[in-house]
């Protein structure tokens, strides 16, 4: 049974905006994105949304809906009370451009930051080898759809611009540990997470896991296990001693 829904969707620019009111019909088993569209089929032709794929992949539709960062093409209307009105607002962390669209390049600049996966030489038979426990680890690493979702929710940056130059956020520490436990890598990527980086900035508060789509373990499986790199190799007395006599 279709209904009429009461919508509240930020319009504005990189000048100033504010929240405009619409009542929007709606069918049973549609998303937040359907509405969206509707909206903007029928009543604000210019509104500016971005999206790609409509099947939670793409990672291009990202907003805030009643506050919550999530994903407009996975958020299905039936989650709220049909008298409740949906407000939907462009994620905060980053610099509007019009309407629901901001503007991510942050993220590729973070991206451009983190060395390319460097592998050893081949076994002597031309082949490389790592084990299955290694590729699985990575696999969960390889999920992250890019919706910078953890990057707008971590308080390090979220209300903090001045942060940014320091702090690549979550999803760079997911691509820094992804490396650095890549058995054929030969880069060690713990010195530059912590200090160019800005893993240290990190305090574990676990938002970005929460926000994930993909349900990544950002914080579990990426960011505490590179913070515990980062300390064994700060106190191993053989580290520490190799950098010594290294640096002379
Ligand atoms: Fe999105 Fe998860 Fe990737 Fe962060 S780690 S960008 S929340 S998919
Ligand atoms: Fe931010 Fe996630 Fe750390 S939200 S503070 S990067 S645990
Ligand atoms: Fe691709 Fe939503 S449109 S993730």
């Amino acid at each position: 049974m279709g209904y009429d829904l009461s919508m509240r969707v930020w319009r504005g620019d990189v000048d100033g905006g504010a929240l405009a009111d619409f009542t929007v019909p709606v069918e049973e088993g549609e998303v937040v994105l359907d509405a969206i569209h509707r909206l903007q089929a029928t009543q604000a032709g210019d509104l500016a949304v971005r999206w790609n794929c409509k099947a939670g992949k793409c990672g291009s539709c990202s907003a805030e809906i009643n506050g919550r960062p999530r994903l407009m093409c996975m958020t299905r209307l039936s989650e709220y009370d049909q008298n409740e009105t949906i407000t939907v607002t462009p994620v905060r962390t980053f610099p509007v451009i019009k309407d629901l669209v901001t503007d991510v390049s942050f993220n590729y600049e973070k991206a451009k930051e983190v060395p390319a996966f460097a592998p050893a030489p081949p076994d002597a038979d031309g082949k490389r080898r790592m084990a299955q426990a290694d590729v699985e680890r990575g696999q969960e690493f390889r999920k992250c759809i890019e919706c910078f979702l953890c990057q707008n929710v971590c308080h390090v940056v979220r209300d903090h611009e001045e942060n940014k130059p320091a702090f690549a956020g979550p999803r760079f520490f997911l691509r820094y540990a992804e490396l650095d436990m890549h058995p054929l890598d030969t880069n060690d990527r713990r010195q530059l997470a912590q200090s160019a980086a800005g893993l240290s900035m990190c305090n574990i508060t676990k938002c970005c896991t929460e926000v994930c789509p993909e349900h990544i373990k950002i914080t579990d499986n990426a960011i505490i296990p590179m913070k515990e790199r980062v300390v064994d190799r700060k106190y191993d007395p053989l580290v520490w001693l190799g950098s010594k006599i290294f640096r002379r």
